[in-house]
């Protein structure tokens, strides 16, 4: 059976525990580098452009926004999780105090989340894999959080290229063969239904039908 989203509303920021919403929804982050598109796919996602604020320039999204979003399973069930809009890493230009990996209070957030199901990392399918997106990676796994990579901007290379490059950034993180990298574009628009099952699979909706 299959999930689609019926609702998405914004709910709150923090940049500290105690302004995190309450409630027992899970949630499923969005992290990746400064313009990566953390946002923009999340209002692909949601079929609601202008729900996540993007833009051109890197450094928009400067709290931890959370949008609650209501799904409807083929047979009527219903069930709703957060998605978790965190501050782009890697941009050194904000101000002197930023610092141009994950800022204290987004770490803060991973580790005290006890809902957190799933960490969506986005890479540009344009860029070679950076350091910094390893080390993220790698400090996420760490925590004990599931990580999904998903490529973004998939249209901005040809079909082949992208294949090409999807392939390159799955070898680079180290992924074993049969967790598969994930591709994006929010233009043809491709890599929705795959990453909206992905999102399913992790909050376990289909396994808490008695609840
Ligand atoms: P910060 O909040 O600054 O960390 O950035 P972000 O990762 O949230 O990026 P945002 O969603 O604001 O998007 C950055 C730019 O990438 C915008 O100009 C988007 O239109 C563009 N973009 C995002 N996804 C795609 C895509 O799939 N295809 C193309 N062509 N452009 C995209
Ligand atoms: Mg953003």
């Amino acid at each position: 059976m299959s999930w689609e989203i019926i609702k998405a509303e914004y709910v709150t920021s923090a940049v500290k525990a105690s302004q995190f919403p309450p409630g027992d929804e899970p949630e499923v982050a969005f992290i990746g580098r400064s313009n990566v598109g953390k946002s923009t796919l999340i209002n692909s996602l949601c079929r609601y452009n202008g729900l996540a604020r993007t833009s051109g320039a890197p450094g928009k999204t400067r709290t931890i926004n959370f949008y609650r979003v209501s799904l409807k399973r083929d047979d009527g069930l219903r069930r709703s999780l957060f998605l978790v809009d965190l501050p782009g890493y890697g941009y050194a230009k904000r101000s002197k105090s930023e610092r141009q990996d994950l800022h204290e209070w987004t770490q803060h957030y991973f580790r005290e989340s006890s809902r957190l199901r799933l960490v969506v990392q986005l890479l540009d399918i344009r860029r070679e894999l950076q350091p910094l997106d390893v080390e993220v990676n790698e400090w996420l796994r760490e925590e004990g959080l599931e990580v999904q990579p998903v490529a973004t901007k998939m249209d901005k290379l040809s079909r082949g290229a992208a294949g090409a490059a999807l392939r390159m950034l799955h070898a680079k993180l180290g992924l074993p063969p049969e967790s598969g990298m994930l591709g994006y574009s929010v233009l043809t628009p491709s890599g929705r239904t795959e990453l909206l099952a992905r999102l399913v699979e992790a909050v376990e909706f289909d396994a808490t039908d008695a609840v």
